[in-house]
C-alpha cells in the first residue's frame, strides 16, 4: 500500500481565539495563540512537517481555508469557536472538500452552557477532542500523525 506522507498540516482557529490570554482566562487559561503555534511548531519541526497556522473572526475565511487544505490533501485541526455551534457553512467545505478534521476545543464545551453542546462540525470530524486548553491541539496533532503513522 502506497505510504501518504503528510507533508503540511493546517490548523485553523475561528472567532475570538486572537483574544486567548486575555480572554475569560478562568475558562480559556493564560496561553496566548502565538503560545499554542509554538508548541504546535516545535512538534511539527521535529516531526519534518510544515505547520499552517491561522485565525480569522471571519466565518467566510474559515470556509476557504477548509476547502484549500481539502483540495491539498492537508489534514486539519480545526477550533472554529463559537462557529462551531451555529455554521452549516463549515460543516458543508468539510465534507464538500473532503477535508480530514480533527474538532478541537481548549474548554470542556460539554460542561459549560447548553448551546455550546452541540457541534455543526463534529458529524464531519474524524474525532474530536475537548477540555484539555492547549494540549487539545497537541493530542490532536499527535492523532494526525498516530493516523498517518498506522498507514505505512
Ligand atoms: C471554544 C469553545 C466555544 O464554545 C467558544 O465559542 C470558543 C472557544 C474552545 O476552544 O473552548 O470560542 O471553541
Amino acid at each position: 500500500m502506497p505510504v501518504e506522507q503528510v507533508s503540511a498540516v493546517h490548523v485553523l482557529n475561528g472567532p475570538n481565539l486572537n483574544l486567548l490570554g486575555a480572554r475569560e482566562p478562568a475558562v480559556y487559561g493564560a496561553a496566548t495563540l502565538d503560545d499554542i503555534r509554538a508548541q504546535l511548531a516545535e512538534r511539527c519541526a521535529e516531526k519534518g512537517v510544515e505547520l499552517v497556522f491561522k485565525q480569522s473572526n471571519n466565518e467566510g475565511d474559515l470556509v476557504c481555508w477548509i476547502q484549500e487544505a481539502g483540495a491539498a490533501k492537508a489534514p486539519v485541526i480545526l477550533n472554529a469557536g463559537a462557529l462551531t455551534h451555529t455554521s452549516i457553512a463549515l460543516y458543508d467545505a468539510i465534507t464538500g472538500a473532503r477535508a480530514s478534521v480533527i474538532e478541537v476545543h481548549l474548554s470542556n464545551v460539554h460542561a459549560r452552557e447548553s448551546f455550546r453542546h452541540h457541534s455543526y462540525i463534529a458529524p464531519a470530524a474524524r474525532g474530536v477532542i475537548a477540555g484539555f486548553g492547549p494540549l487539545s491541539y497537541i493530542l490532536a496533532l499527535e492523532a494526525v500523525f498516530a493516523n498517518e503513522a498506522r498507514k505505512t
